[in-house]
């Protein structure tokens, strides 16, 4: 006989936040803003989730500066005019009874592509002329994602600093346009999984070399969003949590960052494995994050 009443269509409480289910709508680009300011698209998109019954819908992945974005089509929220424009989205969601998330994101190396219909590659120059310039992309080493690409701007202690304060500028401004939950994306090889990994951070100061350095920049952003972001309000962090590479990343690493992260007042691990890794792999990575750090009645992790 199936269960009448799944876990899965059962409320779900964390810290002052109550989803009416626990269906949650993962984050997902658009690519459809404007200078990352959302539009039509975003206000009638996310609502209609919500309008379909999950609980808990988030935005795609929101950049916290203009470059740290994929394309010139994502969102982002590094100014009060991209609060403002979130806001209408965010009361869509909540009129049809769900609670908004947005996911606060920095693209590092991957940044600066054509939208995947315009090739899904770096920017050319006929995209260029078009009004698509490319820009220059940043990461903790100079190694670009492919041998093929430009060189990347290894970033200086001043500026991840900066880029700390970015995140809790976003935080504030996610506030202001009424969301209830941030995730913090630090998967899929974007800027914060690439400092993670030491397969990709080489850096000899105090944001690299071993473990406890690959973590500090995560962390340090951890602090600077928790800081900004209500008591009562849920912080989620988004992690690859396996590299998939025999030295990489791996889950030992994960279970040791979530308890970091817990640590700093994050109360959801979404752990996930690489790209290169199937469904399953990222399902075993997950719970065995979420067993290890966040026992609970979310199970700690969800497969977004
Ligand atoms: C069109 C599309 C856009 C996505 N954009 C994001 C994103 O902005 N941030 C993110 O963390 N994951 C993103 N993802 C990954 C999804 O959130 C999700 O983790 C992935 O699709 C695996 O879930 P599934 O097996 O249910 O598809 C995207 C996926 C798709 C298909």
């Amino acid at each position: 006989m199936p269960d009448a009443n799944p876990l899965l269509f059962t409320p779900i409480t964390v810290r002052g936040a109550t989803a009416r289910n626990r269906v949650v709508i993962s984050p997902m680009c658009q690519y459809s803003a404007e200078d990352g300011i959302a539009t039509e698209w975003h206000r009638v998109h996310l609502p209609n989730f919500a309008r379909g019954g999950a609980g808990i819908v988030f935005t795609e992945a929101t950049a916290v500066e203009r470059i740290g974005r994929i394309t010139h089509g994502d969102l982002g929220i590094w100014s009060d005019r991209h609060a403002e424009a979130l806001r209408p989205v965010v009361a869509g969601i909540h009129g049809f009874g769900a609670l908004a998330g947005l996911q606060l994101a920095h693209a590092g190396r991957k940044a600066s592509t054509q939208r995947p219909w315009e090739g899904n590659s770096l920017l050319t120059d006929a995209d260029a002329k078009r009004g698509d310039a490319p820009w220059q992309v940043v990461g903790p080493t100079t190694d670009p994602l492919q041998p093929s690409w430009p060189q990347v701007h290894a970033l200086t202690v001043l500026e991840i600093k900066a880029l700390c304060d970015a995140f809790a500028a976003g935080a504030q401004r996610a506030l202001a346009a009424g969301f209830d939950i941030i995730e913090v994306h630090a998967a899929h090889g974007y800027l914060i999984h690439t400092f993670l990994s030491p397969l990709t951070n080489r850096r000899n100061d105090a944001y690299g070399g071993d473990r406890n350095g690959r973590m500090r920049f995560m962390l340090e952003i951890a602090e600077a969003v928790r800081r900004e972001w209500p008591n009562d309000k849920p912080l989620f962090v988004r992690l690859s949590a396996i590299d998939n590479h025999p030295e990489g990343w791996q889950i030992e690493d994960s279970v040791v960052l979530a308890a970091e992260l817990k640590a700093r007042g994050v109360d959801v691990i979404a752990g996930l494995a690489a790209d290169r890794s199937g469904r399953q792999h990222a399902v075993v990575a997950a719970s065995a994050v979420a067993r290890a750090r966040f026992p609970g009645p979310l199970g700690g992790a969800h497969q977004t």
